[in-house]
């Protein structure tokens, strides 16, 4: 068993405009990151993801990336970044950036050069292609924020490609020099002690050669965003992809102990081969199964199931329950699911990603029309698919901004701040933070948990029980997906005690052979 840090890591994503502001301009910052790294020891994750805090003019939020080897001011600069490394280092947590390599900004100096004239030097670093006859764009392809994914340039006389705004131009990864460039990017943050990236749409970065025309979606309903209405046959998840992850690989790989993580939403036949071949693609494909999963016991357990048994050998899993593009999972499933979830995550064989602000439950938050953000939400106003509700600022305390910031911050808190909040909850053994923690600290103090190997043991009337297994360390999960109480039977011959629960006053006691789960409750039982 290889001992990649990776492995046995809780990865923790933080969306750095929600975490922390400290100079009072309502919107957070890299400083604030550092600011707080005892909360997330205490917490006990092992390592920090940061979505982009690059300069940027901030259509997407810093997804439009206008200079990849620099911090934008409103998060800080290069020096509060090197600060938050070392900061982090010395807490023993790792820090992972995203890069996003499918578009830059339309402000970068690279598109500025190659939309200024059709012999610059620069002008093949883009996608550009004529007009059809009729004047209309080159292909049927959708931005995935509505609408067509093709801009036409005036002044050259030519459309560009946009998988996504037209202010985020789409590189065109084909050229060596675009390719050559981008690992100098990497390299450039792997100097300055980045423990590793989470990739952008990593499976768009390679279009079809002829650009040829996505077929209809089979499965499109009829409503829904633009970018569901066709397959996306040609637009993303070329063959070619992959020998181009093989060579970013390379790069992480000049440094040691790094690790890659692609941001993949496929199915998961198509998803696992983003292992690579002989295991030289992304360490970590994240899955995001359980993002749109029925949540009752049954699918779940088929998920894992089809999950494990598409893992290419050395392959190893991960798990995602809600990040910043997706309903965060309260949201979604309710408060007391989102303990079971919590659980389910944090026991399962396999990386787990845990987004700021779950472990305080932030549910789903109204955001008033005039104080929405997020620019495909108001592209397709009608489709509800905004995602400021899954970005608001973390909650720290009671104070009048929760503690986030001295002044109103970019987007609302949470109409019940004053109590759902990181000081409160602290003091209250009960809630999904304090159950977060010791979940996490369980894992780590439990090879079983982070090493073990895992098998399913029951997944029927709203129950689903699996056992980790690592040497003599024995565990076993059981979790009730409905509200009322359920009852389950420990396999024959095994007893033990209640390690957790998300319930109270359960610790310690003898688990009999059947076993009852009140309703939503989960335990961790240790097995001996
Ligand atoms: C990824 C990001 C998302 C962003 C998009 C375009 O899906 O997670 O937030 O809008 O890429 O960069
Ligand atoms: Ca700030």
């Amino acid at each position: 068993m290889s001992n990649d840090w990776w492995r046995t890591a809780t990865i923790y994503q933080i969306y750095p405009r929600s975490f922390q502001d400290t100079n009072a301009d309502g919107v957070g910052d890299l400083n604030g990151v550092r600011y707080r790294l005892d909360y997330l020891v205490w917490l006990g994750i092992d390592a920090i993801w940061l979505s982009p805090f690059y300069p940027s003019p901030m259509h997407d939020f810093g997804y439009d990336v206008a200079n990849y080897c620099d911090v934008d001011p409103l998060f800080g600069s290069l020096d509060d970044f090197d600060a938050l490394v070392s900061a982090a280092h010395a807490k023993s947590l790792k820090i992972i950036i995203d890069f996003v390599p499918n578009h830059t900004s339309n402000e970068h100096p690279w598109f500025l050069a190659s939309s200024s004239g059709r012999d610059n030097p620069l002008r093949d670093w883009y996608l550009w292609r004529d007009a059809q006859p009729d004047g209309g764009p080159p292909n049927n392809w959708f931005s995935h924020f509505g609408g067509s994914a093709w801009s036409w340039d005036e002044r050259t006389q030519q459309y560009y490609l946009h998988s996504f705004l037209p202010e985020q131009p789409d590189l065109n990864w084909r050229n060596p020099q675009v390719r050559a460039a981008m690992y100098d990017v990497l390299r450039f943050w792997l100097r300055r002690g980045v423990d590793g990236f989470r990739v952008d749409v990593i499976s768009h970065i390679v279009k079809d050669a002829a650009f040829r025309d996505n077929p209809a979606n089979p499965n499109f309903a009829g409503e829904g965003p633009d970018i569901a209405r066709l397959a996306q046959t040609y637009s993303s998840d070329q063959p070619e992809v992959h020998d181009v992850i093989a060579e970013i690989r390379r790069v992480v790989d000049e440094f040691p102990d790094r690790v890659l993580i692609g941001e993949i939403y496929l199915p998961i036949e198509r998803l696992v081969a983003y292992y690579g071949k002989e295991l030289g693609g992304v360490h970590l494909p994240f899955n995001f199964q359980l993002l749109d999963a029925r949540w009752d016991a049954a699918t779940i357990a088929n998920i894992i199931e089809m999950y494990e048994a598409a893992l290419p050998p050395g392959a190893w899993p991960n798990w995602v329950l809600s990040n910043h593009d997706r309903p965060r999972i309260a949201a979604r499933v309710g408060a007391a699911q989102a303990r079971l979830a919590t659980m389910l995550l944090l026991t399962l064989h396999g990386t787990p990603t845990l987004y700021y602000g779950d472990e305080i439950g932030i549910g789903h938050v109204d955001i008033a029309l005039e104080r929405a953000q997020d620019p495909w939400g108001m592209r397709e106003p009608d489709l509800g698919v905004g995602r400021d509700p899954s970005r608001t600022p973390m909650q720290w305390d009671a104070s009048a901004f929760a503690g986030f910031s001295t002044r109103e911050p970019w987007l609302p808190l949470t109409p019940d701040f004053a109590t759902r909040n990181v000081a409160t909850m602290r003091e209250d053994d009960m809630c999904i933070l304090r159950l977060t923690s010791k979940l996490l600290h369980y894992r780590h103090a439990h090879s079983a948990l982070g090493i073990g190997s895992q098998r399913l043991l029951h997944a029927s009337d709203h129950v689903l029980a699996y056992e980790r297994l690592q040497g003599a360390d024995q565990i076993l999960v059981a979790l009730n997906f409905c509200h009322d109480t359920r009852s389950f039977s420990l396999p024959n011959g095994l007893s033990g005690a209640v390690a957790l629960s998300t319930h109270s006053g359960r610790s310690g006691e003898r688990v009999p052979a059947k076993l009852e789960l009140r309703g939503d409750e989960g335990i961790v039982i240790k097995i001996g």
